[in-house]
């Protein structure tokens, strides 16, 4: 069984560990920026892009065909013979779960509830969905944007003009208020081919500049809050026809839950379920692409947590941080093959014990630690 990963980046490295002791054998379609699984895998489609020709010869040569992001356009998929029967999860989950516009648009008909946004395909729409909305909003491209790269906060008037001049002539951008929010939660959903849903226990997620910092769970909300995050979850993937992982983020506002956007993958919150879950979230990937049973998804100890390792503003040495991490108790590193710079993500460590706050301490002391020799010192 040979599972192609369109891109090579950290989930594609954590997806091929999970799969290794499944038997699976996999190949990647990859740009040449990425380094993570590529660091891994024996097999390497370098691309420029994912045009039709190269996506095309890559399927034909895989048994089955995953993603480790959302950069495949699904009318590419679409026009491959045969793609249907081997590509999961499918265009059309693609097409509604990969641009937030379509996000949006889908928790409407389905009456689920989402900020208040407005869809500005020119400057004219921004200016007025801006005025609209007032200040203080936020502006989010609805494709291709990650780690809060097409998340721009407008606080005032000048915001606005500055980010008119840097737009490019066309786009898609949301526009919604900046939400005052009490917490943000992810719900991982795995869905196989036949439809069974495993649902993770609901994470609590702590987002530094826009990009995922810290994962614990429990969430520390009650049941109301949980069950209905948790219903949404199972909603929105049996609306998209989601297979392998969904992951979808939410924000608590004045205690109501509101989603804020899907992934249709394994996702950054999911880490923890690799020392923390009974199966995790890459296993249950593969396993509802290959249309296998998927595992039990419960905590193995009373409590979970994840800390980023983001790279610091100074150049660090990953490899001789390795020591100082692992003399923390409990503290498990997992790093991906990645060089150096500002704010990338480098790796992340995970801690279980009692109590979220504990672990926490324990994931955190360990990330500092990883983090701690200076490159060429
Ligand atoms: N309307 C809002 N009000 C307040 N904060 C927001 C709002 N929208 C987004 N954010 C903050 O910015 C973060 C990133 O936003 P979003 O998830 O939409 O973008 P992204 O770049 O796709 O994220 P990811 O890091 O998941 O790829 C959110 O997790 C949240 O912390
Ligand atoms: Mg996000």
């Amino acid at each position: 069984m040979k599972i192609g990963i369109v891109g090579g980046g950290q989930l594609a490295q954590m997806m091929i560990q999970a799969g290794a002791s499944l038997g699976v054998s996999f190949a990647l379609l990859a740009l040449e920026s990425d380094e993570s699984a590529t660091a891994i895998c024996s097999e390497v489609h370098r691309v420029q892009g994912f045009d039709r020709e190269g996506v095309a010869a890559f399927v034909d040569t895989c048994d089955l065909v995953t993603f480790d992001h959302e950069l495949v356009d699904p009318a590419i998929l679409e026009a491959i013979p045969g793609a249907a029967a081997k590509v999961f999860p499918s265009a059309q989950t693609l097409r509604m779960s990969a641009n937030k516009a379509r996000q949006r648009e889908m928790l409407q008909a389905q009456g689920i509830p989402s900020p208040e946004f407005v869809i500005a395909l020119d400057s004219g729409q921004l200016r007025e969905a801006v005025e609209g909305t007032g200040f203080p909003a936020v502006a989010k491209a609805a494709h291709g944007g990650y780690d809060g790269r097409g998340v721009f906060y407008l606080e005032n008037a000048d915001d606005l003009e500055s980010l008119l001049s840097r737009l490019p002539g066309s786009f898609e951008l949301i526009v919604e208020p900046k939400l005052e929010l009490e917490a943000e939660l992810a719900v991982l959903v795995a869905r196989s081919r036949s439809g069974e849903i495993a649902l993770y226990p609901v994470l609590r997620t702590v987002q530094l500049d826009s990009v995922c910092n810290e994962v614990w769970a429990p969430s520390g909300f009650g049941e109301c809050i949980e069950e209905t995050a948790l219903g949404y979850g199972r909603r929105i993937a049996e609306a998209v026809g989601s297979v392998g992982m969904l992951a979808i983020e939410m924000f608590v506002v004045n205690g109501e839950v509101l989603i804020n956007e899907l992934a249709p993958r394994p996702h950054n919150s999911g880490h923890l379920t690799i020392e923390g879950c009974r199966v995790s979230q890459f296993e249950n990937h593969l396993r509802g692409v290959m249309d296998l049973p998927l595992g039990p998804t419960d905590l193995v100890a009373p409590a979970a947590a994840m800390a980023n390792l983001l790279g610091p503003p100074d150049p660090v040495d990953l490899v001789a941080g390795l020591a100082p991490v692992l003399e923390v108790d409990g503290a498990r590193p997992h790093l991906y093959h990645k060089s150096y710079r500002k704010g990338r993500k480098l790796g992340h460590v995970t801690a279980l014990a009692d109590s979220a706050e504990a672990a926490l301490e324990i994931a955190r002391e360990g990330a500092a630690a990883a983090l701690s020799v200076r490159a060429g010192s």
